[in-house]
């Protein structure tokens, strides 16, 4: 199936926007195994309450153990890097590094803009601390500069491009659309009935960006289901469950979604998942799941430079998007 996403815009309006404005889009390519009928996604209902504005109040960075790693310089750029340099991704040239963790034999594939925000130590450890669970479904990571901090995952790939200084919150956000799209069309959870009819039965979401659609909510609940599990079941100060429980559980009948499947300190992980993209060789049995102490309620003043999605310059952009789909 053949697929042509052709975007018209606003210039005059929107130019100051362009580069924000893929703020965690989803960009499919040409050849994606994604029903046609699958796109453009509608908002979810405006009944649904947001709990908060965004993640900035919480930052999962300490609560997540860091995988040891080894890096090696990769000599040749591969060619869906390479295909970066000289766009308005990376106008300058990149390095790509062959980076292998402890908890999982095949080496990801960090490929770094030279002029990036996040250092290669902060995106190797950034991405270490993406659950391993979770992490196994990444392609290549994209570590690369703008002015605007946001990130957006390649559905086919399970590439993830990151710009600026993406907080942890961002980081398993994008890991979780990964996974998500990792089966294509066989299986994707955010597009199960089980999914829709948890929205349906709930009153709220985690945040505003989670109204944008179904699939953006999965991976804000993706964020929060895994903060709960590190934080003993507690959702963030400030969050209820009460007004999103179905979402939750839904969460829980996932496979992926528990202690063990998700930080297993092994990608070697017997869950019935495929779509894998790295394959499990070692298990370092030292590394074990430990929950953290509660965050401290944070006081009305209190932020944080996370990665904040631009909901509403989604909202902007909504409104001079088109989508046009062909076969
Ligand atoms: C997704 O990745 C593939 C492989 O690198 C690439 O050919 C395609 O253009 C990418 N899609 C988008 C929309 O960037
Ligand atoms: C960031 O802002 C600076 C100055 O405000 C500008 O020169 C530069 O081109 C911007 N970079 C991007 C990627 O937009
Ligand atoms: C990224 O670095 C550039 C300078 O290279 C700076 O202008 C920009 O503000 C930084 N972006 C963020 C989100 O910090
Ligand atoms: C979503 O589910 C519908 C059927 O409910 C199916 O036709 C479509 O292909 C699915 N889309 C994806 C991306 O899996």
């Amino acid at each position: 199936m053949r697929f042509s996403l052709l975007f018209f815009l606003s210039w005059t309006l929107c130019f100051s926007l362009l580069f924000s404005s893929f703020v965690d889009g989803h960009l499919l390519p040409r050849n994606a195994r994604i029903a046609l009928a699958e796109l453009p996604l509608p908002s979810l209902p405006s009944n649904l309450r947001p709990q908060a504005t965004d993640f900035s109040e919480f930052d999962l960075e300490a609560a997540l153990p860091p995988a040891s790693n080894t890096l090696s310089q990769m000599p040749v750029l591969p060619t869906n890097c390479a295909e970066y340099v000289g766009g308005p991704e990376c106008p300058s040239s990149m390095t790509a590094t062959a980076v292998t963790y402890e908890d999982c034999g095949d080496a990801f594939t960090v490929c770094r803009c030279d002029n990036a925000n996040m250092t290669l130590d902060t995106a190797v450890d950034r991405l270490g601390r993406v659950p391993v669970g979770l992490r196994r479904f990444v392609g290549t990571v994209f570590v690369l500069e703008n002015n605007a901090t946001r990130a957006y995952t390649n559905l086919s790939t399970g590439d993830i491009h990151l710009f600026g200084d993406c907080a942890m919150d961002t980081w398993i956000h994008e890991a979780s659309h990964t996974f998500d799209f990792a089966f294509f069309s066989d299986f994707v959870p955010s597009n199960t009935t089980g999914w829709k009819q948890a929205i349906a039965d709930d009153s709220c979401v985690p945040d505003s960006y989670s109204l944008r659609n179904r699939v953006e909510d999965f991976a804000q609940m993706s964020v929060l289901k895994i903060y709960m599990l590190l934080h003993s079941g507690h959702l963030p100060p400030g969050f209820e469950s009460a007004c999103m429980s179905h979402q939750l559980d839904f969460m829980g009948t996932l496979p992926l979604y528990n202690a063990q499947n998700l930080f297993g300190n092994t990608c070697a992980i017997n869950d019935g998942s495929f779509g894998v993209r790295k394959p499990p060789v070692v298990l370092d049995e030292g590394r074990v799941f430990m929950t953290v102490p509660l965050d401290p309620t944070p006081s009305p003043t209190a932020t944080n430079s996370a990665c904040r999605l631009k909901y509403g310059e989604w909202t902007l952009w909504g409104a001079f998007l088109f989508l046009i789909f062909g076969l």
